[in-house]
């Protein structure tokens, strides 16, 4: 992968965990600088930043609370001045799903995570969209959806409304920007071993009872979701976009068990 993306600018949100972190280090071994924009751990995003250099590309870090328009517009400033106009865009930022159900969830919940997952996409898409029109320059937006935006699940009204969306959001991108030679993926992940899945992480017995439902056997890897990222990012997804690409060993295929 080494040289794939010589000379492009990455910015990735959830940078500093997960699979935002995974595909941040993954674009930097393919050769692109990385800005890791984060939401409340510095630390966490220096440590991603360190794993960038040691694989000899450029990172910076900014902070940012992706559901705030100001917020977004200072990150991409930001990025731009210290790494140059970003080219390529990982929306991994995300909350999971609240575990309630509609009738009893608050509007603040749905909003929260609706202003996390989708707009916040919504925003850092149209400023990347933006600084490539000024500066004339192709890119690609790849948004980190879920099995969830098709497969719905009772308790995640608000997280499996919010990729829904986003799938439709990436269609609908996909075809709008097309011409200015910028493509538009999402990545639909199963389960994943991240933060996000803390509990799978630490807890052997419920882990081995979800992998129990996953034909190829185990969760997946953030690294592996990263590998995805790569390559919607390189010149051999040159003619994909609108697409979403599922990653998850299997597992959403065995909806219909038990039925
Ligand atoms: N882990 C899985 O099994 C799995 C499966 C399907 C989809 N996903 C999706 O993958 C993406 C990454 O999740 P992950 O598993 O790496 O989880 P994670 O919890 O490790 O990462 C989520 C990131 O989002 C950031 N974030 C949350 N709210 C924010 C805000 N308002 N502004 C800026 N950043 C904010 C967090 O700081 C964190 O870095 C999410 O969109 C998630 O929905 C994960």
């Amino acid at each position: 992968m080494a040289g794939l993306l010589d000379g492009r600018v990455a910015l990735v949100t959830g940078g500093e965990s997960g699979i935002g972190a995974a595909s941040a280090v993954a674009l930097a071994q393919a050769g692109a600088s990385v800005s890791i924009l984060y939401f409340r751990d510095k630390g966490l995003a220096d440590g991603v930043a360190a794993q960038v250099t040691a694989a000899g590309a450029k990172a910076t870090t900014v902070q940012a609370d992706l559901g705030d328009e100001a917020q977004v517009a200072a990150a991409f400033a930001a990025v731009t001045q210290a790494l140059g106009t970003p080219d390529l865009l990982v929306n991994s930022a995300g909350l999971n799903m609240s575990g309630t159900n509609v009738t009893d969830m608050e509007l603040a919940q749905w909003d929260r995570l609706i202003r996390t997952d989708l707009t916040g996409a919504f925003l850092t898409s149209r400023a990347l969209a933006r600084g490539l029109r000024d500066a004339k320059k192709p890119g690609r937006i790849i948004n980190i959806s879920s099995i969830h935006g098709q497969a719905v699940r009772a308790g995640g009204a608000d997280y499996c409304s919010a990729k829904a969306g986003l799938e439709n959001l990436t269609r609908t991108m996909a075809i709008e920007v097309a011409p200015m030679g910028i493509t538009v993926n999402a990545i639909a992940p199963g389960m994943i071993l991240t933060p996000m899945n803390v509990r799978a992480e630490t807890d052997a017995g419920y882990r081995a009872s979800l992998e129990h439902n996953i034909p190829i056997g185990r969760a997946g890897r953030a690294d592996e979701v990263g590998a995805m990222v790569v390559y919607l990012c390189s010149d051999a997804a040159a003619y994909v976009t609108g697409a979403v690409l599922t990653i998850d060993g299997g597992l959403s295929l065995e909806a219909a068990l038990g039925a």
